[in-house]
């Protein structure tokens, strides 16, 4: 499904994009010349961000699992896809509960172009693709009906998204705007990069992205992330780095915010 507001999007070789960047980080082939240099270039500056971008998918898959498992979530909406990897969240949520609805956004021509490989989910299961901008959510949460039952509670997943709406309040309105068409019961997955745990270069290697590379992108303290999550109910261990999130002994922290919470 496409968004009708956006004007058709061209996959830009000439440009570094953070989906293909991201699938250069995690080990992927879907990714151009410019984006391994820029990437390459990034992990010269911060030499942590593959470590970054591994713990991010390990979170996305210990909240998933914990979501259908222990809480008996049967639908998500997850903004921000990426490029299709391993353990995508229709898979891990459909390896646990077949009948899993799944919607994934993202506003890449590129994540466009692979969609058909993230809607391969289980015959009991759904899986949609919509093509939009974080921006638009209303025009999300109307793409979502014929998918998802708004009556019943939905994980809405942002990991990795709301860095690239650089204002605060409008990524807070975003938030809200997607939470107050939940309901109760339904949960928020939030990750977000950050200069306050530790990650040597990566304030520098920003910089260097936003000189280089689209979107631009921004970090945020944990004050500003906790505001995102402001009137649910965080679930333990609160606000952590991502990699500490019910994570096995001998985790390691990295420079990302990871929380998931409940409304009530
Ligand atoms: C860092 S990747 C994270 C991918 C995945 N969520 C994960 O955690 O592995 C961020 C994704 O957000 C998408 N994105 C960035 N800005 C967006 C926007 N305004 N609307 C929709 N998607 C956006 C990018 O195209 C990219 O695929």
């Amino acid at each position: 499904m496409t968004d009708p507001h956006r004007s058709p999007a061209q996959v830009r070789s000439d440009i570094a994009h953070n989906a293909r960047v991201w699938n250069h980080w995690l080990g992927g082939k879907d990714n151009y010349p410019i984006d391994r240099a820029v990437g390459d270039h990034v992990t010269s500056m911060y030499p942590s961000i593959g470590e970054v971008a591994r713990a991010d998918r390990a979170f996305l898959g210990r909240v998933v699992r914990y979501l259908t498992g222990d809480v008996g979530i049967g639908q998500f909406l997850d903004i921000g896809t990426g490029l299709p990897t391993a353990d995508n969240t229709h898979e891990v949520a459909q390896r646990t509960a077949p009948a899993t609805r799944v919607v994934y956004v993202d506003n890449d021509p590129t994540v466009l172009a692979h969609a058909r490989a993230l809607l391969a989910g289980s015959p009991e299961g759904a899986t949609e693709y919509i093509d939009a901008d974080a921006r638009h959510p209303e025009q999300i949460l109307r793409g979502v009906e014929p998918t998802l039952d708004l009556k019943k509670p939905v994980a809405v997943m942002m990991l990795g998204i709301l860095n690239f709406v650089l204002d605060t309040d409008e990524a807070r309105k975003i938030v809200g705007t997607l939470m107050d068409a939940m309901p109760s019961g339904s949960y928020l997955v939030l990750t977000h990069p950050t200069l306050e745990l530790g990650g040597e270069g990566n304030e520098a290697a920003m910089r260097f992205w936003n000189e280089n590379a689209t979107p631009p992108i921004t970090a945020r303290s944990r004050a500003e992330f906790a505001t995102f999550l402001e009137g649910l109910e965080l679930v333990e261990p609160g606000i952590v780095s991502c990699a500490l999130w019910r994570a096995g002994p001998g985790a390691t922290q990295v420079a990302q915010f990871g929380a998931v919470a409940r409304k009530r």
